[in-house]
């Protein structure tokens, strides 16, 4: 396969000098690809993206193609779960017959694919203020050893929703601490004011990880330190994370069921009515409070509890734009791209679905102020938030966390067997234990 020398920013701002209509002829000048359009000359880019963000992807895409002729993106639906997307370009790149130009990925995948070398490096499209409207934290999730490999689109972080309405009619401050949360949701079941106390994401997948993460931090625990590869999954601190998870099943506080719930299982639930606590991203708050939502105007939402004496830290997730080295046609997906990271796309996409953009500016625009009132405490749950180990096996390792985490909660290990048995082999697997 043709590889594209990707140009310095310097020879690409001429490009862009150029204008779109610049970058077709420039396009043209090569024999024709299979993904350029040989009646109209637009150039086809292929990604894909998982099932449930193609809605929220769609308008924006069809707005941009309304406004210029030269490219069009052709989406090819993936599975919902993060990690099977990921496994579906791996194999993909691996065979070496990928047909994506773009690539929509998670933070979390960025090491692996960066070191596989499927990324193509952004660095030098990009200057310090280019760079300066966006989140630190989120710029960091898309560096790899000293390269640039993905734009973040949005940010993402765990958050506690909480049944505004029952607390204050209980008399009840929101919880701060996982004791006061058991505490009041099993006052409030016993009540039966509410069905369920808390909804957590206990499915063996991606978002079990992601979940479990901030409980950890929130108990003073850690699960790969990326600097030094120390694993910390079987120091007390974590023992004591995953206890809290057990206690809530084992408390019936919540349902036996969220072993096998993905986000979207639980926030069904809560929407319905059935549960006091959920712990899910920020893009619940506009559906549950759209007009048909029996919990609509009842909710509120908070940073994620944590053990007492510790501090709260919510997951940072969060979704961005990278490009695949084997792209024949680099300037089109670059600039694809940078609208699809666009203030305009990103402020499209929030107001829309609630989903935190990844560009400061936003967070004090009038009119998604008027829609998230509680956006700007959103930067401050950001600059908080932990992160899962941004590490080239980082898919292996959160394989190995799933695994155990779903042993011990559905009780077929105890918890100190499964952390024990996740420690080793994640030490293992960083050639850092036997
Ligand atoms: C959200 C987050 C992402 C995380 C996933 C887990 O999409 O943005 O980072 O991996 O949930 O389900």
């Amino acid at each position: 396969m043709k590889h594209f020398q990707f140009p310095t920013r310097r020879t690409f701002l001429s490009w862009a000098a150029l204008g779109l209509g610049g970058l077709t002829q420039a396009c043209q000048a090569s024999p024709r690809s299979t993904s350029q359009n040989a009646a109209t000359g637009a150039i086809e880019l292929t990604v894909m993206i998982g099932a449930q963000e193609i809605p929220t992807w769609k308008p924006v895409i069809d707005q941009w193609e309304a406004q210029q002729s030269q490219i069009r993106i052709k989406i090819i639906e993936g599975p919902t779960a993060t990690n099977l997307v990921e496994d579906l370009y791996t194999s993909a790149f691996l065979l070496g017959k990928s047909p994506y130009d773009l690539i929509f990925m998670d933070i979390v995948w960025v090491p692996k694919f960066a070191a596989a070398g499927w990324l193509l490096d952004l660095t030098d499209l990009l200057s310090a203020a280019d760079l300066a409207d966006f989140l630190p934290a989120d710029v960091a999730g898309g560096r790899y050893a000293g390269g640039l490999y993905r734009l973040p689109a949005r940010t993402d972080a765990g958050l506690l929703f909480y049944r505004q309405d029952l607390l204050a009619a209980a008399g009840y401050q929101p919880p701060e601490t996982t004791l006061e949360l058991l505490k009041i949701a099993q006052d409030l079941q016993k009540q039966q004011k509410v069905r369920w106390g808390y909804l957590w994401q206990g499915k063996q997948y991606e978002g079990l990880p992601a979940m479990f993460v901030e409980i950890l931090a929130g108990h003073g625990g850690f699960w790969v330190d990326s600097e030094t590869r120390t694993v910390g999954l079987d120091r007390p601190e974590a023992l004591n994370a995953l206890q809290f998870l057990a206690e809530t099943l084992a408390a019936k506080i919540s349902p036996p069921g969220v072993t096998t719930y993905q986000e979207e299982e639980t926030r069904r639930m809560f929407q319905n009515g059935d549960a006091l606590f959920l712990r899910n991203w920020p893009y619940v708050w506009p559906l549950a409070n759209a007009t048909d939502s029996p919990v609509r105007g009842k909710i509120a939402l908070k940073p994620m509890v944590h053990a007492p004496g510790f501090a709260s830290a919510g997951c940072l997730g969060g979704w961005g734009w990278g490009i695949a080295k084997s792209t024949r046609h680099p300037e089109a997906a670059w600039q694809a791209v940078q609208h699809l990271c666009s203030s305009i796309a990103q402020k499209q996409m929030t107001l829309a679905y609630g989903y935190l953009p990844t560009r400061r500016s936003l967070y004090q625009d009038p009119e998604i102020l008027q829609k998230y009132p509680f956006f700007p405490s959103m930067l401050t749950v950001l600059e908080a938030a932990v992160l899962r180990p941004p590490i080239a096996q980082y898919a292996q390792a959160s394989d190995i966390l799933q695994r155990y985490l779903s042993a011990a909660l559905s009780k077929r290990l105890s918890p100190e067997q499964a952390l024990q048995a996740a420690a080793t082999e994640t030490r293992r697997l960083l050639g850092t234990g036997p």
